[in-house]
């Protein structure tokens, strides 16, 4: 390589190469119509988890949240936030003060949450968290204060009120024992009870796609769509409170927690679906659950690479056919490799330590097919998250009954932020298929922090008014 030189490899080989994976990997690769089908597919499945008689069968949930205003800026005080579900598990104080402008200061503290504790009893999880907890507290010197705490839990929950959240059933890396089906609320406040050695208010519970919205929704009014790439995906939006069938009342509007990742989990996406998800999903810790969220996220994307890979080794077209152990096991291609390798200039050199790393000795032609395998599943799960957001775009615009829809996505994730590629494929593809809408994404700064502690704030605001 260092003789010859990336560039004249590249030239001789690029094309070529890419043809043969592109050709390996058809069923990945999915065409703007598909694109279109899957959308509209989409939003009827959007119709369906709305409607009183069709919600208890559909697969897309559309949770109703109970958030139901934003900030109007005049929120003040000291809040804990809680931040569970996402690549961290992290404590926060959050102090709202306003004087002329509002403005937000935070601590936070990353807590390891072992996968032990993950995948143990919940009684086990909970005490871990009213540990850290109380921890977080001792450290700032404000364990004899009860403050008010918002908590971002970024799983499925049913909710009824904004302090009561039960949990439907656990995503991502997550299945603590006996939590489905209970209110983590009343679990929580359990744990911390036991102890005896602090007290806190739990306000609100939130998922991070709510939080990422509010946070947004504070520098933008026309923020109005929560969106989430990272170890998972998901989104929330404004919906009309008419056509939120399960809540009582008409009036104005309320977030829905769509809880998108289960799209397909009837089986409406079989057809796009390739024998490498099919091979995740069984190998999953939810298998046949969350079949949308298994082809586009964090948690899932290095290993479809992985699998791909192997399978092209073993049909004797990358590595001269060799596999190692390393290539072997499961987790051992991080979805960041993908990020490394798609980088416009340090993509190949990334490729060929990223792969001797894994005990292989990469060819150029190597190097570059690996390349390719990358974008094909990072752009397939961009274009993914278009479609649906696509669908949900024209939604909030019928419910609008206008012909432009001027509107903003507040997004958070690892995979949107630290992928090179991803952001610009995405909001690409939104254009194409809703050219009507002007969508303008912006990337929220902690969403899942600060977002509970400004619903925390919201809703504290909003009691104390009715107090009064
Ligand atoms: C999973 C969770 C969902 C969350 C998303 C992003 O899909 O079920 O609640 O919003 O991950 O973290």
């Amino acid at each position: 390589i260092e003789t010859l030189g990336w560039e004249c490899v590249l030239e001789k080989l690029s094309l070529h190469l890419c043809f043969q994976v592109d050709k390996y990997l058809y069923h990945m690769r999915l065409s703007d119509e598909n694109l279109m089908d899957v959308s509209k597919r989409f939003r009827r499945e959007m119709d369906k988890g709305l409607g009183r008689d069709t919600n208890p069968t559909a697969a897309v949930k559309m949770l109703p949240t109970f958030v139901r205003s934003t900030p109007d800026g005049t929120e003040t005080g000291d809040f804990l936030a809680l931040d569970l579900g996402g690549t961290n598990f992290r404590v926060l104080l959050v102090r709202v003060s306003s004087n002329g402008k509002q403005t937000v200061e935070m601590e936070n503290q990353i807590y390891a949450i072992p996968e032990n504790i993950m995948r143990g009893s919940g009684t086990e999880l909970f005490n871990h968290i009213a540990e850290c907890l109380a921890n977080f507290l001792e450290k700032l010197g404000i364990k004899d204060k009860k403050l008010p705490l918002g908590f971002t839990f970024s799983f499925p929950c049913q909710q009824t009120k904004l302090d009561e959240s039960i949990l439907v059933c656990w995503t991502k890396g997550f299945k603590a024992s006996g939590v489905e089906g209970r209110d983590v609320v009343g679990l929580l406040r359990k744990a911390i009870k036991n102890r005896g050695d602090f007290d806190i208010d739990i306000v609100a519970v939130i998922n991070d796609t709510v939080g990422t919205m509010m946070t947004c929704g504070y520098d933008d009014h026309h923020c109005e769509i929560g969106l989430i790439i990272g170890t998972g995906t998901n989104a929330c939006y404004m919906e009309e409170m008419r056509h939120l069938e399960l809540v009582d009342g008409d009036e104005g509007r309320m977030c829905v927690n769509m809880e998108w990742g289960a799209f397909g989990d009837d089986g409406a996406l079989d057809d796009i679906r390739t024998e490498f998800d099919r091979e995740i999903d069984a190998g999953s810790l939810n298998p046949g659950k969350q079949l949308f969220e298994k082809m586009i996220s964090g948690m899932y994307m290095g290993e479809l690479v992985r699998l791909i890979l192997v399978k092209m080794a073993k049909d004797g077209l990358l590595f001269q056919g060799h596999t190692t152990p390393d290539l072997l096991t499961t987790g051992h291609f991080q979805t960041s490799f993908i990020s490394a390798i798609e980088n416009n200039k340090s993509g190949l050199v990334s490729a060929e330590q990223i792969l001797r790393g894994l005990g292989l000795d990469p060819s150029p032609e190597d190097c570059v097919a690996t390349q390719r395998v990358c974008q094909i599943v990072s752009t397939r799960a961009a274009h993914l998250c278009a479609a649906s957001l696509a669908a949900v775009l024209r939604q909030i615009r019928d419910n609008k009954a206008t012909d432009r829809l001027r509107t903003t996505v507040g997004v958070d994730g690892s995979v949107y932020k630290n992928h090179p590629q991803f952001a610009r494929r995405l909001n690409k593809m939104v254009r194409l298929l809703v050219p009507d809408c002007d969508v303008r994404f912006l990337r929220s700064e902690d969403g899942s922090g600060k977002g509970a502690a400004m619903v925390t704030a919201v809703a504290y605001r909003l009691a104390k008014q009715h107090a009064e």
